[in-house]
């Protein structure tokens, strides 16, 4: 498809980060650093159930609109995130009581949005953060909506529902929380698992695996995360790290140490990664430590800021993008 090219570009292996709307009209400085740094970009939000459907009968395409102009002009890919997700819900698809109704919104929903957008968005998150944050038991899909009101076959009809309204489109189940040390992860990352090999085996159009790359003071479990993405690889999938940053409330102070721990965990995560597959591509969820999600839910309690981003709130590059542009340069 016409999207799938991309005339300039920067990287072997296609870098980009998430972009906010605010800064994206008023600061020039943002604007040029994704300019000069992205093949590849995705919304924080505008793409959302929350932002598309102010009601039940009204689609709103405006913040999208932008995210698209913007990464046209500039001749960058455009990632969709999120179609299916427990998250970001209006209150009145919360309110949602019947599978009905349910499942006729969410069709509408994925025709209506990736048909506005088919040709034009890569790649989408068809499903986001289907599996729980502790299962213990099979399937170990995540408490929410859609499950509640369809059963886990929602997973399947989405993906369906997307992959014909934009055949050309990459189609990604996108998670968190499967590369840490620890038994929890350990399930999470199984239970991930099993959900793309049954996706596999009943004929679903999934093409890729979206790795969010919450990193934080966890450490990395790396054999473990090079045998899943290993995994993948042999399904003959895509991976993508789709909203890398680090959580660093609980690292060191000093913003020159921590800036190093946080690089070094990066590396830990890319290099697990690439010792398996090439990923076809590396977002980060945010470019500059000026604006990103960290610092609103897990504010340090020293009194110094978070630094989880790969430049700092002057646009300076940090040790975080050196390792960046070590694996995908
Ligand atoms: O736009 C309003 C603004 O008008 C208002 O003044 C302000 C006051 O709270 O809220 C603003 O909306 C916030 C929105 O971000 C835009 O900044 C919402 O309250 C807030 O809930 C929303 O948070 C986003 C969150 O997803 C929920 O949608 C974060 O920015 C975004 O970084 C976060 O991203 C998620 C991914 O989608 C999925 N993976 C995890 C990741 C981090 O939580």
């Amino acid at each position: 498809a016409e999207a799938q090219t991309v005339a300039t570009r920067k990287w072997q292996v296609p870098f980009g980060a998430a972009l906010r709307s605010g800064p994206l009209a008023n600061e020039a400085d943002y604007r040029s650093v994704f300019a000069a740094y992205c093949d590849q970009v995705v919304s924080e939000g505008g793409l959302k159930w929350f932002d598309l459907r102010p009601s039940i009968e009204r689609f709103d395409f405006s913040e999208g609109d932008r995210y698209l102009a913007f990464a046209q002009a500039n001749r960058m890919l455009l990632r969709g995130h999120t179609l299916v997700w427990h998250g970001a819900l209006p209150p009145w698809a919360e309110a949602i009581d019947s599978a009905a109704i349910a499942e006729r919104e969410m069709v509408r929903h994925i025709e209506t949005v990736v048909g506005h957008y088919r040709g034009k968005i890569a790649n989408w998150d068809v499903v986001n953060e289907a599996i729980a944050d502790d299962p213990k038991t099979a399937p170990g899909l995540r408490d929410g909506l859609w499950l509640r009101q369809l059963g886990p076959r929602y997973i399947a009809l989405a993906f369906r529902t997307a992959a014909k309204a934009d055949p050309g489109a990459k189609l990604i189940l996108n998670d968190y929380d499967i590369e840490f040390v620890g038994d929890r992860f350990r399930r999470k990352r199984e239970a991930f698992l099993r959900l793309i090999r049954s996706l596999r085996a009943d004929n679903v159009p999934l093409h890729g695996v979206g790795l969010q790359g919450h990193l934080s003071e966890n450490q990395i479990d790396q054999a473990g995360l090079t045998a899943f993405a290993s995994e993948v690889k042999a399904m003959g999938l895509e991976f993508m790290v789709t909203e890398l940053d680090v959580v660093d409330n609980k690292m060191p102070g000093p913003p020159e140490l921590r800036d190093m721990v946080v690089a070094a965990r990066v590396h830990d995560f890319l290099g697990a990664i690439f010792a398996a597959i090439r990923p076809s591509a590396v977002l980060t969820w945010g470019i500059t430590d000026k604006y990103s999600w960290v610092p609103i839910y897990f504010k340090r309690g020293d009194g110094l800021p978070n630094r989880p981003l790969p430049f700092d709130v002057h646009y300076k590059p940090k040790p975080m993008m050196q390792v960046i542009e070590h694996f995908c340069r």
